[in-house]
């Protein structure tokens, strides 16, 4: 995503991941050699050398290898999986040279198909799932089963059944004292952590309203290529298939209302409604998915979240979380709350995405576990929740989203025809 010159607010995720280490790889072996000077080596001798192995070796795959050996100075990265060849030659080009002593990955463990991430996981002490969400169910289920910690990345499903599935497996890595941490960034920012606890400490009194604005350009698009068969199209354009991607609701603006969800004690709303439609993006190359979505959340208090979502070019862009109280309003990516008791965040920040990997390190070596199983299911839910009742122009219940039978798995992954493809139309779509 472009950084966009008229942003009024805090980069997004992705806007921070594009600006990080990938930019040239000079740049970003010098910020692994300043990193090196920095971060404390409080883990090095907490015990054994930890095994990394990165499934699905796209931009933020990249980016959260470079966090992880950051984070424990003896851990190795040691396999690699993804649909695509390509990818991993990408990444063994681009990693090696900036993990310099903490790579040891050779060509026997870098492994290549849909299925890949069945021979990288046994190999491993510590899995980062990193592939398109439509994958991340199977692949938490057989990092679980096989007694891994995990970094999951957002969104941790496309459908209910996915989410179901994750939210049994999050019990599963409790019993089995695994960790399981979470790419929702932004519970681990510094600014936006203490933002949320100060609200939720009556900074702004009793929250009235909630404004979610994730209002950004548009992303990547791959050109077909001649040997391309549609399988492959679809999952190379991964974001723009709603099995695949569950849309951009789901897949970029999980990161807004994850942050109503945290400021609702991770309690789910009773009901949504919503509108939306594609308007700009009506191409056959951006698959069925919308290009805007606004949706009305209402909470169990009675509260509402106001959640508005566009991805197109030539239009305002805002990225921001308004919290509206009785005694105030807070600016949560800002880290700035105004009224009677106004405050705004002045301490250093470290990268969010670098925090994540620190907790879940020092948690490994401590003999701790940390479990962000619930609320990534349930972030994950209410994006869909809101996609839903975009889709079918109905007021959507939680439970019956929850228990609702869809599940967006193609009959067959083989690189051949893909799943086909219909844009939902309010007033015919309906929830399964
Ligand atoms: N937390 C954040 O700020 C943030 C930022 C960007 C992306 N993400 C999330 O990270 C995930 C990946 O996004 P990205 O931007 O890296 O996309 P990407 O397209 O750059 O990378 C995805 C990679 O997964 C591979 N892949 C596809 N199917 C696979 C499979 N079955 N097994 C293994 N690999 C497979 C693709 O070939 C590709 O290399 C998405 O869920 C996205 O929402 C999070």
């Amino acid at each position: 995503m472009p950084t966009n010159a008229n942003s009024t607010t805090s980069p997004t995720p992705r806007d921070a991941t594009r600006r990080g280490f990938f930019k040239s790889s000079a740049a970003a072996a010098g910020a692994v050699a300043a990193a090196s000077i920095l971060v404390p080596r409080v883990h090095a001798a907490g015990g054994d050398e930890i095994k990394v192995g990165l499934v699905g070796c796209g931009g933020r795959g990249r980016g959260a290898i470079i966090n992880a050996l950051k984070a424990d100075y003896r851990a190795k990265v040691t396999a690699l999986a993804d649909a695509f060849p390509d990818a991993i030659e990408f990444a063994k080009k681009t990693l090696a040279p900036q993990a310099k002593e903490q790579w040891a990955v050779d060509d026997d463990h870098c492994y290549s198909g849909i299925d890949a991430y069945k021979q990288l996981i046994p190999e491993v002490d510590v899995v980062l799932l990193c592939s398109p969400p439509h994958f991340r169910p199977a692949h938490l289920e057989a990092a679980i089963n096989a007694g891994k910690h995990v970094f999951c990345e957002k969104p941790v499903a496309t459908d209910p059944a996915g989410v179901r599935k994750v939210l049994e497996l999050a019990k599963l890595a409790e019993e089995k004292k695994l960790n399981l941490v979470s790419g929702l960034c932004w519970r681990y920012d510094v600014g936006v952590k203490e933002t949320i606890q100060r609200i939720k400490d009556g900074a702004i009194g009793d929250i009235i309203n909630i404004q979610e604005n994730y209002l950004t350009g548009t992303l990547w698009q791959k050109t077909r290529q001649p040997q391309w068969s549609d399988m492959e199209y679809q999952l190379r354009n991964w974001l723009y298939y709603r099995w695949l991607s569950g849309d951009h609701i789901v897949e970029q603006f999980i990161h807004s209302l994850d942050k109503s969800l945290w400021l609702h004690n991770d309690e789910p709303p009773k009901f949504a409604y919503g509108l939306g439609g594609r308007q700009v993006r009506t191409g056959e190359e951006f698959g069925d998915v919308y290009d805007h979505f606004s949706v009305v959340y209402e909470w169990q208090d009675g509260t509402r979240t106001f959640a508005h979502t566009r991805q197109m070019a030539g239009c305002m862009t805002e990225t921001e979380d308004f919290v509206y109280g009785t005694k105030g309003t807070a600016k949560v990516l800002a880290n700035q709350i105004t009224g009677a008791n106004p405050w705004k965040f002045q301490g250093d920040k470290p990268s969010m995405y670098d925090e994540e990997h620190r907790e879940l390190f020092a948690a490994i070596r401590d003999g701790r576990t940390i479990n962000n199983g619930k609320y990534m299911s349930y972030s994950t839910l209410l994006a869909i929740m809101g996609r839903e009742a975009c889709y079918s122009g109905s007021k959507i219940e939680w439970d019956a989203l929850l228990n609702s039978p869809m599940d967006l798995t193609p009959p067959s992954y083989e690189f051949g025809d893909a799943p086909a493809v219909s844009v939902p139309m309010p007033g015919t779509y309906k929830l399964a």
